[in-house]
């Protein structure tokens, strides 16, 4: 199965820009990247901040870029997005939601969880009773199968203080829902945080991306306000099978020079007899 994950899109109405930039531009380079290369791709998966201050206008200027896809499109809600505005643009993501934009799907390798993790308001994760009984519910009904989660905010803290202070509220809530299941998640793909991050939480491996749009300086344990870059955006092009969930990160705006390894350019470091 071949899966495409991106994040945090940011989109502003048509016509207006988000810290000097159209973020529908990148998303637009982004979705011309997917189509030339990976149309083959079972799904893209964005894990929310679909838009950046959640009004219908930055929604259906998504829809319009979204409308370009060659692949299935899952969508997440962020922090910044409003659930009634994206329900009414987007009614056919979430058929069965009442409440929460939530979503449990049975793929050739397991099982997708796609979680709603906003509380309307706040910047910060939280994920009340409602939605921890849903979880359990859905964890359950997964029978053995592997399990695949899907999130806006991750449930941990990463060491950005800045980022951690807008983090998930109840992790412990949400971890012991999911403690007896830790064994059959392969991988929890997140965003909210706007930089490339790899490990593992509990054993689960872990992963998320830069936005399509700006990012979040690396300041570790500094107590300080977020500061925003222009450091590349990128996608995932996730490979799962059996075996193996394999993540290519893809900085698909790179324009830098590319050459044949076997007849490189002339170089001083070429010209020299050094082997590869
Ligand atoms: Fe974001
Ligand atoms: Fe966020």
């Amino acid at each position: 199965m071949k899966l495409i994950h991106l994040t945090d899109t940011h989109i502003v109405p048509k016509g207006e820009t988000l810290y000097g930039r159209n973020p529908a531009i990148m998303l637009e380079q982004c979705i011309g990247d997917i189509n030339e290369n990976h149309s083959d791709a079972n799904l893209c998966v964005i894990t929310g901040d679909l838009t950046h201050w959640g009004e219908l206008e930055s929604f259906h200027y998504l829809k319009t870029e979204l409308d370009k896809l060659s692949i299935p499109v899952q969508l997440l809600i962020g922090n910044h997005d409003s659930r009634a505005e994206f329900a009414e643009l987007f009614p056919s993501q979430y058929p069965q939601a009442t409440k929460f934009m939530q979503s449990y799907r049975i793929v050739d390798t397991g099982v997708f969880l796609f979680l709603d993790t906003v509380q309307e308001g706040h910047h910060k994760g939280w994920y009340c009773q409602e939605r921890l009984n849903w979880l359990n519910d859905a964890l359950h009904a997964s029978r053995g199968r592997h399990i695949y989660i899907f999130m806006h905010h991750p449930p941990f803290d990463i060491g950005i203080t800045a980022l951690d202070n807008i983090g998930f509220v109840n992790s412990t809530d949400f971890r012991e829902v999911l403690e007896p299941y830790i064994p059959l998640v392969r991988h929890i793909f997140f965003g909210h945080i706007h930089r490339p991050l790899a490990g593992s939480w509990l054993g689960m491996p872990i992963s998320s991306l830069p936005s399509l749009n700006h990012q979040v300086r690396l300041d570790i344990d500094k107590n300080i306000p977020l500061y925003g870059k222009f450091e590349p955006p990128m996608y995932a092009v996730v490979l799962i099978s059996p075996e193996s969930v394999i993540i290519h990160n893809h900085q698909f705006a790179d324009d830098s020079a590319e050459f044949d390894m076997a007849n490189p350019p002339i170089t001083d470091w070429a010209t020299k007899k050094h082997r590869l």
